[in-house]
């Protein structure tokens, strides 16, 4: 018996020695010792031939060499912990004098970055700030405009008609006739947001971002409207630029023009951007149609009033130079972080 122990401990010390710090190893070695088919057990099961007198002295001794199995094996245990670890810490080195990453800076989109800075520049002169659903019903977006159902002009819209009267509203202008219902004059506002259209090519979206202004009081003139947009482009592009008015029609404004502003790019001397015209052309502009102010109870006797508007996205895309309107609703990060805030 004792022989046979002394063989078990010399295979065991064997065995967790070629082990070594392997983990899987070390844990066939305590199978094969500890395990319920190891020697120990089968020695175990022969005490009961042994004579009363050995009993004891061998039961003693396979419980002795069982524990101090049980103790190597745990000590192995621990080593290949450590050793895992110490490998772990080899392989994924971490150079502490690198320079630190510097974090993710978000950057406001170059749409929202212009609208903001043009109702600033709006609100610095005294203009509130107002906004309008984007579903909006026939009245506000047409008829209060001067554009009765049968009107040819509604043509030009092309409107996305939802159920009922209801549709998407095809320009800002309805948050105007919304402000005219609900405050007297005098009113001076400019209201910014998405607006709605079917038209979908190179050049147009079927969404985009409009600002409109309107100023209505008594003794309110046309020069009032040239002067305040002379103002408002000095101060988004700086001193030298011109504006100019030329004749146009729009339902809702009489008289009504189209408004350009001096080629930014190449300063008015002619260039592909303006096709050598030496202009650039902004939106519409006007005096408030008399129709209009009757649908928002306002008399025309007594108030006259101006109104401009302008697409945002066009002049985001002027100030950055961007020559591709997809880039403003690709959400792509490459291009959306060069535009710092
Ligand atoms: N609402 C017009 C449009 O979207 C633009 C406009 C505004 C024209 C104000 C004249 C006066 O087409």
């Amino acid at each position: 018996m004792l022989d046979a122990l002394r063989t078990i401990e010399e295979e065991f010390r064997a065995a967790i020695d070629e082990a070594g710090a392997d983990p899987e190893r070390v844990e066939a070695v305590r199978v094969r010792f500890l395990g319920r088919k190891s020697p120990l057990t089968a020695l175990m099961k022969q005490l009961g031939k042994l004579s009363a007198e050995e009993r004891p002295a061998a039961g003693q001794a396979i419980n002795q060499l069982k524990k101090s199995i049980q103790q190597s094996i745990e000590e192995a245990v621990e080593k290949a912990a450590a050793g895992a670890l110490e490998q772990e810490l080899q392989d994924s080195s971490v150079d502490v004098t690198l320079p630190p990453r510097s974090p993710w800076r978000g950057s406001q989109h170059p749409v929202h970055a212009t609208r903001r800075e043009l109702e600033r520049i709006f609100r610095d002169l005294g203009y509130t700030i107002e906004t309008g659903p984007e579903v909006e019903d026939d009245f506000h977006n047409f008829q209060a405009l001067n554009l009765p159902p049968e009107h040819p002009a509604r043509d030009a819209q092309d409107t996305f008609y939802l159920e009922g009267d209801r549709l998407l509203r095809t320009h800002t202008s309805p948050v105007q006739i919304r402000t005219m219902e609900s405050r007297r004059p005098p009113i001076r506002m400019v209201c910014p947001g998405r607006v709605y259209r079917r038209d979908h090519d190179a050049t147009h979206l079927p969404m985009f971002h409009q600002l409109e202004a309107l100023v209505v009081d008594k003794g309110i003139s046309m020069a009032h409207l040239k002067g305040t947009m002379d103002r408002v482009w000095k101060t988004f592009y700086g001193e030298q630029v011109k504006t100019r008015l030329r004749p146009a029609y729009f339902p809702f404004v009489e008289p009504g023009a189209e408004y350009d502003i001096s080629c930014q790019v190449c300063g008015g001397e002619g260039c592909r951007v303006c096709k050598q015209t030496g202009w650039i052309e902004l939106g519409g502009a006007g005096m408030v149609h008399p129709a209009v102010f009757e649908a928002v109870g306002i008399d025309p006797d007594v108030y006259s009033g101006w109104a401009f508007g302008l697409g945002i996205d066009r002049i985001a895309m002027m100030r950055h130079g961007i020559d591709d309107l997809r880039l403003l609703v690709e959400n792509d990060v490459r291009f959306l972080s060069q535009f710092p805030t």
